[in-house]
């Protein structure tokens, strides 16, 4: 697991794009995990500014809403519409969000993952973290081995995503998520937290056990996942001094 320290969000979003950009550049057909909520903004905005050419990319988002329909101002769909897709040159049947209007859950589940393996597998997956140490909607107890599946909110996500709806009681109590172990497949994953209040579930994830209960410290069982953090995001590992000096001192070969 590699650690990176940024001084601030703005700074680690940059190194989060040259990653992306580098990967688009090395294998112009790459696919990619998405993620939404806030702590993308700045990548993806970095991103349309690099103006990279994503026609033979593949993207994937980890989740969607149940019960909102694509045109909802706070569904998934829009939210990547609105931040991404509609500044870069991605053909649409390129870009897959889970389709949270479907009758046969299920079946939409496995033919998600169906997609992803048919596009041989993601290559790097971003990821945010919630508070509570989730991944995509993969809430603490989550099974480390689950795939893609409706899974129900907890209050504290509720009321944390209540922010991109009118109150806490429109934001559905279901959602579409990849699974961990959808998550655990990927070739590359970075993981970005930004601000205080991920301090907690970061140093878990990272440096506590794995544990259910912090559905992040799966990623320890990854071969090559990353962490993406500024300051206050890293204020509570133990060994910042060690991923500071393992950054800095990253044989040529290594760097990205
Ligand atoms: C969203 C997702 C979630 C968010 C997490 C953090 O697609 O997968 O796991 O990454 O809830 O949200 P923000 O970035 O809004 O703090």
């Amino acid at each position: 697991m590699e650690v990176i320290i940024q001084p601030n969000l703005e700074a680690a979003s940059a190194v989060a794009a040259s990653v992306v950009a580098r990967l688009l550049r090395e294998k112009p057909n790459a696919v990619l995990g998405l993620p939404t909520g806030n702590t993308p903004l700045l990548l993806y905005r970095e991103l349309v500014r690099l103006n990279l050419d994503w026609s033979k990319v593949t993207t994937f988002n980890l989740d969607e809403y149940v019960g909102l329909p694509p045109e909802h101002p706070a569904s998934y769909h829009s939210f990547m519409r609105h931040e991404l897709f509609a500044h870069i040159n991605l053909p649409a049947n390129q870009a897959h969000v889970p389709d949270g209007m479907a009758e046969d859950i299920p079946s939409v589940c496995r033919r998600y993952e169906a997609q992803i393996r048919a596009c041989g597998g993601i290559d790097l997956q971003i990821l945010g973290i919630g508070a509570d140490g989730h991944i995509g909607f993969n809430e603490p107890t989550s099974s480390l081995a689950s795939r893609t599946r409706i899974k129900t909110l907890t209050s504290e996500t509720r009321r944390a995503n209540a922010r991109f709806f009118g109150s806490e009681a429109e934001v559905p109590h279901h959602v579409i998520t990849m699974g961990i172990g959808t998550i655990l497949d990927t070739r590359q994953v970075l993981l970005l937290a930004f601000g205080q209040d991920k301090a907690r579930a970061v140093a878990e994830a990272v440096e506590g056990p794995v544990t259910a209960m912090n559905p992040a410290s799966a990623l320890q069982m990854h071969p090559s996942a990353g962490f993406l953090l500024d300051e206050t995001a890293a204020s509570e590992l133990c060994k910042t001094e060690y991923y500071r000096w393992v950054y800095d001192n990253k044989p040529d070969w290594q760097k990205g």
